[in-house]
């Protein structure tokens, strides 16, 4: 089975890649990627020579580059490739709409073209907006609030749209907020565990009691196997653990689990249109597929921390260059 991984040298991507190869021997892996600022093939390192792996630089919304991998023939298609930070969104929204709309209506040409039997979509709980009370299930309507939710919608509807009128094989799914190993440090939990590690502050949006729903990026994997293998093509499935916390909670949890105290949470500006709260029901891939998530958020955030502890090296070339750039930009704005 020939599989092509786009953004597999990003957080999930390469958690995805990682868990094809450990748990399938058959498998040959093209990872795609255009090595953007949160792609690193250092990430892919310990498999780097392995017979089954074999790394592509592309960009999705790269007609040829897609055409020249697609056309010698691929079983199944998993798109990672994507602008993910909501902060990154509200500055600069254009690489959203290149890669999160004009990217994935370029991938969904090439399967239609070359007849590709599947490809899966990776999205979020976030098009369906904030959810002050109850859950969000599939057929709720999308109401994205932030320039990121709202390219993942339009690559969503445009999933939709060519699997109704072109019969293209997609299957999406929508995902509350992953953690786990080599997570750019951008994101709420490698952000402030890097950062207390550091014994810096870390910044706290409004008052932190903003909700998110967690999965452990193992979980994530063997959801996104298993829908890729049983899953209905032409509909969506909610991937969720029902573990919702306020990031204050996190916060305390990571406070904790590094050795620092309160004077170490610093309360500042809140992000703009900052959705209070993400909920979803995953009852359709619990009951219709038979997933259940394995690891328990302490669990998780334990592994999380000492993953981000024994890698230091890895944090602080990632903390280099543009991101540096990119930090102080975003503190400067506020
Ligand atoms: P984030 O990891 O950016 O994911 P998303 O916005 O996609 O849910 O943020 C998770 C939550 O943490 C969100 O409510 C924003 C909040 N947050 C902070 O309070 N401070 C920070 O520095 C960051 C990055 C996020």
């Amino acid at each position: 089975m020939k599989i092509l991984v786009t953004g597999g040298a990003g957080f999930m991507g390469s958690n995805m890649i990682h868990y094809l190869l450990k748990n399938y021997n058959d498998v040959e892996v093209i990872n795609f990627d255009f090595l953007t600022y949160a792609g690193n093939l250092e990430n892919l390192s310990d498999i780097q020579n392995d017979p089954r792996y074999r790394f592509i630089k592309g960009n999705i919304a790269d007609e040829k580059s897609v055409d020249d991998v697609v056309s010698k023939g691929i079983d199944l298609i998993i798109n990672y490739a994507a602008e993910t930070h909501v902060d990154r969104s509200i500055m600069e929204p254009r690489a959203f709409i290149d890669t999160n709309i004009y990217g994935v209506y370029t991938l969904l040409e090439a399967v239609k073209k070359y007849k590709v039997p599947r490809i899966i979509q990776i999205s979020t709980d976030e098009v369906y907006g904030a959810v002050m009370e109850g859950e969000s299930d599939e057929k709720s309507q999308f109401e994205p609030r932030s320039p990121y939710s709202a390219s993942k919608a339009a690559g969503d509807h445009l999933c939709h749209s060519y699997h109704v009128t072109f019969g293209v094989p997609v299957i999406m799914t929508h995902s509350v907020n992953f953690y786990g190993p080599f997570q750019f440090p951008e994101k709420l939990i490698p952000l402030f565990t890097c950062n207390l590690m550091d014994r810096k502050k870390v910044p706290v949006y409004g008052d932190g009691m903003q909700i998110r729903e967690w999965i452990f990026t193992e979980d994530h994997c063997r959801a996104i196997d298993l829908i890729s293998q049983k899953g209905n093509v032409g509909e969506a499935y909610n991937i969720g653990t029902g573990h919702r916390v306020p990031n204050l909670d996190v916060t305390r949890k990571l406070l904790e689990m590094t050795g620092c105290d309160d004077s170490h949470i610093e309360y500042v500006k809140d992000r703009v249109g900052h959705d209070r709260r993400y909920a979803l029901n995953s009852q359709k891939l619990r009951m219709e597929l038979g997933w259940e998530p394995q690891t328990s958020f302490d669990d998780g955030l334990a592994k999380t921390v000492e993953w981000y502890k024994t890698n230091q090296s890895w944090v602080n070339r990632c903390r280099s260059g543009e991101y540096a750039n990119y930090y102080e930009k975003q503190y400067i704005k506020r």
